[in-house]
């Protein structure tokens, strides 16, 4: 009699999940310093100020598609890998790589206010951006205590009614004898009418 010993090293599970979920509205909010006060009347250079910084988003937007200059393509927003992302956290230290991202509907914003004030160098701004699609490859190498998973699949994220309203004061500086515009203060919210996760293909590996 043969006794035949396998060593069963791997098992590799393939679970095609289509998990859908509606994660709902969401509402954050984020500052940084302090926002100069605001409640002035725009000034006639305000005026000309924002019209023309309107009149600029248009013609960014017709470029969106195409890129202009040192502008690459924003809408599509393509990038074939991005830098692995670490998470560790508790008994979990996962490595996250993500391949072909691309993002869409950027070029869809729409202006609901926009307000420059020169003298106090801030910009009031209300965008909304119907919907923003984001699809993504992943694939994830985590140890689960003790046990390595690895996990392969495709993500798509589709954002509905994303609007962002802020302020934000900025302080003019020489930077190699350019006159350049820094952020300094902002206030930031951010609100969404809803947010869809769609995980469409996951396969997991498990090495026992
Ligand atoms: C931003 O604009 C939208 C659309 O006009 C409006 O519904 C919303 O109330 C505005 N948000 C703020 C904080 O003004």
């Amino acid at each position: 009699m043969k006794v035949v010993l396998y060593v069963v090293n791997f098992v590799i599970l393939y679970a095609n999940a289509d998990v859908t979920m509606d994660l709902g509205p969401f509402d954050l909010s984020a500052s940084i310093g302090t926002v100069k006060e605001l409640y002035q009347p725009l000034q006639p250079d305000d005026i000309k100020a924002t019209e023309n910084s309107i009149e600029l988003m248009e013609w960014l937007r017709s470029k969106f598609s195409t890129g202009y200059g040192h502008m690459p393509p924003l809408d599509p927003l393509e990038k074939s890998s991005l830098e692995p992302i670490r998470v560790v956290q508790g008994v979990v230290d996962a490595d996250v790589y993500l391949t072909n991202l691309r993002i869409d509907g950027a070029k869809d914003f729409d202006i609901d206010l926009a307000e420059i004030r020169m003298s106090i160098d801030t910009v009031n701004a209300n965008i909304t951006l119907p919907q923003i699609n984001i699809n993504v490859d992943f694939y994830i190498d985590v140890i689960l205590g003790v046990v390595p998973l690895k996990f392969t699949g495709h993500l798509e994220s589709i954002t509905t009614g994303l609007n962002v309203v802020g302020v934000f004061s900025s302080t003019e500086t020489m930077m190699n004898g350019i006159m350049t515009f820094q952020v300094t203060d902002d206030k930031l919210q951010i609100t969404a009418d809803n947010l869809r996760v769609n995980v469409l293909t996951l396969h997991t590996i498990m090495y026992v």
